[in-house]
């Protein structure tokens, strides 16, 4: 069987996909890359992973980003360790995308902008009163009151990216700042 995704046989188109298909995320909340999974590692070492909403990609710096509360536990994780990993599963493509990053923490003036840009009906997801992940007695035993100071961007620095094209031959490749993005064939 040929490969119905020729872009997987080559390292640059292959790295060209994976970004058209991060910026499709941002775009198109149909596309699996709008939702990838942010991990990060907490004090005591254990990983933490969690859905989140692709906001931006820019292939040329090769950054990605992200909203977040910034009083929830991850921002808390990555005032210690910057270090963190998004992971995408891609099925149409058959492709997981694996993507390691050093994280900035924006928030203040630096987001305000965002903010503004912000519909009303999403400014809920950030904050004021008890922390997300605060025990509550019942279901619904909280409030969410909008408030500027809770919101904070993340902006993910990519450093690596690890790809894994799933076809009739598996291919896997990676990919580093440090070596300008040229790549590398890995086995899968
Ligand atoms: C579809 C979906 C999208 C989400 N998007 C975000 C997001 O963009 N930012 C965010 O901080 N949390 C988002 N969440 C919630 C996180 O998965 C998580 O529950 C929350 O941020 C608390 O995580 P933490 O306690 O590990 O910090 C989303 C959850 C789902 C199910």
């Amino acid at each position: 069987m040929s490969n119905p995704h020729p872009w997987a046989a080559d390292l640059g188109l292959l790295h060209d996909h994976i970004w058209s298909r991060l910026i499709r995320g941002v775009h198109d909340r149909h596309a699996p890359t709008r939702h990838p999974t942010l991990a990060t590692v907490s004090a005591n070492g254990m990983p933490q992973a969690r859905t989140v909403v692709l906001r931006d990609a820019d292939k040329q710096a090769a950054t990605l980003t992200l909203y977040t509360d910034l009083h929830s536990a991850k921002v808390t994780e990555l005032r210690a360790n910057l270090l963190a990993e998004l992971h995408v599963w891609d099925p149409s493509a058959h492709l997981q995308i694996r993507l390691a990053a050093e994280v900035t923490i924006l928030e203040g003036a630096e987001v305000a902008e965002r903010w503004q840009r912000l519909p009303e009906h999403s400014r809920s997801a950030y904050s004021s009163g008890l922390a997300p992940g605060k025990p509550i007695a019942d279901s619904l035993a909280y409030a969410k009151t909008p408030d500027q100071t809770a919101f904070g961007v993340l902006r993910l620095d990519i450093q690596t990216i690890d790809a894994l094209h799933l076809g009739p031959d598996h291919r896997r490749a990676g990919f580093s700042r440090a070596d300008h993005w040229e790549g590398q064939w890995r086995v899968p």
